[in-house]
């Protein structure tokens, strides 16, 4: 399986606003398996098509337990059709931000409907960890980083630090 390389911020493709499948063909699911490889690789929980260079709606998960069996999950055209009005607060990271890990306050709980991979249309409740990720991960699909969040001071000091990193990796 081809690994994926994954974009790090800042970069205007992880700010744009991502389009819908019109179907789930072949590509599609070529693209979220090698999602799934390349979130696996890094290692992550969630990947989201536009830190691949993809500006198309499809994120991919898996929150299971490590010492549970792996559940991987890909969601085609996700949508939050319901969201609690009880919030919790949890640190967040991103592949796309590596090494950096703020608190974000977020409902609680959501229910996404999607596409599958074998392009069936389905609802899933989320809580946890597996509701906090769908909903970073549906915000990447919107052009929306989880340090969008943050006060304006410690965004610009971790994109300070990212455009360093960026730097030190390609004189690499
Ligand atoms: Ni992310």
């Amino acid at each position: 399986m081809m690994l994926l390389p994954i974009l790090i911020h800042p970069d205007p493709r992880l700010k744009k606003l991502c389009s819908p499948f019109e179907t789930v063909d072949d590509d599609v699911r070529a693209l979220g398996n090698a999602m799934l490889a390349s979130m696996y690789d890094a290692p992550g929980v969630g990947l989201a098509a536009p830190q691949v260079g993809q500006l198309k709606r499809l994120f991919v998960m898996d929150c299971a337990d490590k010492e549970e069996d792996p559940e991987p999950m890909v969601l085609v055209n996700p949508t939050v059709v319901w969201s609690s009005e009880e919030e919790s607060t949890h640190e967040e990271g991103c592949l796309s931000i590596p090494g950096q890990y703020e608190d974000v306050t977020r409902p609680s709980e959501v229910k996404v409907s999607f596409w599958d991979l074998g392009g069936k249309e389905r609802e899933e409740h989320f809580t946890g960890l597996w509701s906090r990720c769908a909903q970073h991960e549906i915000d990447h699909l919107n052009g929306v980083l989880f340090i969008d969040y943050l006060s304006r001071m410690k965004k610009s000091m971790i994109t300070k630090k990212m455009q360093k990193l960026k730097k030190e990796r390609a004189k690499a």
